[in-house]
């Protein structure tokens, strides 16, 4: 069983790398976010604040959260509908990042995440893969870059979705708070696992990152002294 923990902030490049590994490798990739965003969404959708820590509780216990994959894409359903589009507006994101704090959130979307990879080979991505999901992984990365470049990085991922009304300064902004608020947070916060690679993606094309990322894999490198 290959498993492979990819953390960092917002617009690090994660997701990019993850999906380049997986289809090379030819392992699944599982997006632990969309997972948070699901969450936020069906708050959102059935009017809870996404920080009432007892009604989120409540709304996880029988969630109906599915992953699918179609060609190689990674598809998420809540209660039995599509929502791999509608998790992606800003309300979504900042409300993932506060669910995301709530210990009884994260206990059942870990308790998927470490199914899914106890059955699988798998690329994970997310914020607490190599210092909480699978602390034993056999890579470890976390991948991180300039505020200033990680919001421009999102701002155009937005524009190029076709979503109206972006504003450089509003996702900015957004990602300074979810930097803030996923970092602070008392279970599980964002943090580079000890035994995790560091790479600043600042300035470096994915292409750069991807290869010492598999140079390191085909090398069976496992340690993580910073780069
Ligand atoms: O990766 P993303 O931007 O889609 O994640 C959305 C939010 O979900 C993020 O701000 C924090 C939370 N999250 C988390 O706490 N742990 C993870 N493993 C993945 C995401």
């Amino acid at each position: 069983m290959i498993n492979i923990a990819i953390d960092g902030p917002a617009g690090a490049g994660k997701s990019t790398i993850a999906k380049a590994i997986s289809r090379i490798i030819g392992i699944i990739y599982l997006d632990t976010g969309a997972m948070y965003r699901t969450v936020a969404l069906k708050a959102i959708r059935t009017g809870v604040d996404t920080r009432d820590g007892e009604r989120l509780a409540a709304l996880v216990k029988d969630i109906d959260i599915k992953i699918e994959y179609k060609d190689n894409e990674q598809r998420i359903f809540l209660d039995g509908d599509e929502v791999t589009e509608s998790i992606r507006t800003p309300d979504v994101s900042i409300g993932a990042s506060n669910v995301a704090v709530i210990p009884a959130v994260r206990m059942k979307m870990v308790e998927l995440q470490r199914e899914i990879a106890r059955s699988s080979d798998v690329v994970m991505d997310g914020r607490d893969i190599g210092t909480y999901v699978l602390p034993d992984a056999n890579f470890k990365f976390f991948l991180t870059a300039s505020l200033d470049e990680r919001a421009k990085r999102r701002y155009d991922e937005m524009i190029s979705r076709g979503m109206p009304d972006v504003d450089y300064e509003e996702v900015k902004r957004d990602i300074a708070f979810r930097d803030k608020n996923d970092s602070s947070r008392a279970f599980a916060p964002l943090s580079k696992a000890p035994d995790a690679l560091m790479i600043d993606t600042t300035g470096i094309e994915p292409q750069e990152v991807l290869r010492i990322i598999l140079d390191k894999i085909e090398n069976n490198e496992t340690d993580g002294a910073d780069k």
